[in-house]
């Protein structure tokens, strides 16, 4: 593995050090012995440290090569590391030429070929102790041959699933989802079947749930499309693809396709779009399948969570304006309200898009967002009794802004009609309407230092608001 950043400049130190004391021990042995014992008389075991002496200086040589093809270079044009095992072997064959002549310059007269071709014991040596090593060594040339993988890559090998850390002349190093360490030899991953997610690639998944057979499943196909879609680290290359895999005993069976951006990460992507699933179809009044038994009991109790009207008109009564309802009017208000939850980075409107309701937070928080020079500016947070999407139901103009949940946040939404019917009993409703949707203009328009609205701009809200709810 490479030097980390923090330790590459004492690593350097470390090896000038080395390089300049082997150097000078070199120096020293061939001034102080070779040179007076005279060039050649001397016996050959002399030269064994003067040997060795050179096979450490080609060794700090090939070091030095390697970083510089390796660390450098090939990172350089390729932009990633080159294989462990590549490096060594090209360390391997280098070392060894130069070991071979400094032998030769030293020792003329000993045939190496011979020595390495004629001993039989040596043969046998290579053959029984390194059976399993030089096995793991070549299936690591063939893996490397081929390139099935490379590091970074998801696979699963045998048992085994992770990240490839690294491949080396013996095995290959995978991190595993739990963060464990886990290495598969060179030699059993060539026997198995290896399945390579690589990191470039738009890799697929696919999460199964059920829902009940009096579900529409035009309608749950739509639902669960768009509530996964735009979940983190869900790629926006290619729609999710949500399909009926089977009709089940009690539930229609739907597998969702989802392509990722990091393949890596998709335990936590998974589990993120079982959880958008939950709340899309929560919100939407369609139901997960359970045994039989329990489909029935759902029937009977509905499938939203309706709140007592009460605890919903108090809710209203809290908010500034519906202050002046009375309480007759709340429960009425309470009456016509659907009540949502939103997942956190769920989008609850969307700038731009046409809007027929309003929305009062009930607990939760959300973020008013616009977007400006490709940025996203973040204009307010609004939490428990805050209300938002007034300005699109009331003037009739497309949504300003995109409000977005940060927190699980449930909503009351209150529609077009339920409005019309409070501004024709409550004409004063409007006009309090007209100057938060002035303020929140301003606000859109300069940002928070913006002025204070002017009579006469709440005045062209007001009468805007007249006209679209045909009021007096
Ligand atoms: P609407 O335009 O229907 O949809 C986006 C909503 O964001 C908008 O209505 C307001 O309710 C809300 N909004 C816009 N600007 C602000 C602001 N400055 N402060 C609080 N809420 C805002």
């Amino acid at each position: 593995m490479a030097a980390t950043k923090s330790n590459q400049p004492r690593r350097v130190m470390a090896f000038v050090f080395t390089t300049i004391v082997v150097g000078l021990a070199v120096y020293v042995y061939y001034t102080f012995f070779r040179l007076q014992m005279g060039g050649g008389a001397y016996a050959p075991f002399v030269k064994i440290p003067y040997v060795v002496l050179w096979s450490l200086l080609a060794y700090l040589a090939v070091r030095l090569v390697n970083a510089a093809i390796f660390d450098f270079a090939f990172r350089l044009r390729r932009g990633y590391e080159a294989p462990t095992l590549v490096r060594n072997i090209f360390s391997l064959i280098a070392f060894t030429i130069l070991f071979v002549i400094i032998f030769k310059v030293e020792y003329a007269d000993v045939n190496l070929g011979a020595l390495f071709t004629t001993s039989a014991i040596f043969g046998v040596i290579i053959g029984l102790a390194l059976q399993d090593t030089l096995g793991n060594f070549f299936a690591g040339i063939s893996l490397h041959a081929d390139r099935p993988f490379q590091v970074g890559d998801v696979i699963v090998v045998g048992d085994h699933v992770g990240v490839v850390e690294s491949i080396t002349w013996r095995a290959i190093k995978l991190r595993t989802f739990q963060n464990h360490i886990v290495l598969v030899s060179n030699s059993n991953a060539a026997r198995e079947a290896i399945e390579v997610s690589p990191r470039n690639n738009l890799n697929a998944r696919l999460v199964f749930f059920g829902t009940l057979y009096s579900d529409s499943p035009a309608k749950t196909i739509h639902v669960v499309r768009e509530a996964v879609r735009d979940a983190d680290n869900v790629s926006d290359k290619i729609t999710p693809i949500v399909r009926v895999r089977n009709f089940g005993d009690s539930a229609v069976e739907w597998e969702i396709k989802y392509w990722l951006d990091d393949y890596a990460k998709y335990n936590d992507t998974d589990a993120l779009v079982r959880q958008r699933i939950w709340y899309a179809l929560r919100r939407n009044g369609l139901s997960f399948a359970f045994p039989t038994r329990t489909v029935q009991l759902e029937r009977k109790a509905p499938i939203l969570p309706i709140r007592p009207e009460d605890q919903i008109a108090d809710r209203l009564s809290a908010v500034d304006i519906f202050a002046p309802l009375s309480t007759d009017e709340l429960r009425q208000l309470a009456k016509a309200t659907a009540v949502h939850v939103f997942a956190p980075g769920e989008t609850l409107i969307r700038a731009g898009d046409e809007g027929s309701s309003m929305f009062v937070v009930h607990n939760g928080r959300v973020a008013v967002q616009v977007s400006e020079r490709g940025a996203s500016r973040t204009v307010a947070h609004l939490t428990d009794g805050n209300f938002f999407g007034e300005m699109a139901l009331f003037t009739g103009e497309p949504r300003t802004a995109n409000v977005v949940a940060v927190q699980e946040t449930e909503v009351f939404e209150i529609g077009h009609p339920a409005m019309k019917h409070l501004f024709e009993t409550n004409p004063d409703l409007a006009e309090s309407i007209s100057w938060t949707i002035t303020e929140r203009q301003a606000d859109l328009a300069k940002g928070p230092e913006a002025s204070p609205p002017s009579i006469a701009e709440t005045a062209g809200v007001l009468s805007s608001i007249k006209r679209f709810f045909g009021l007096r």
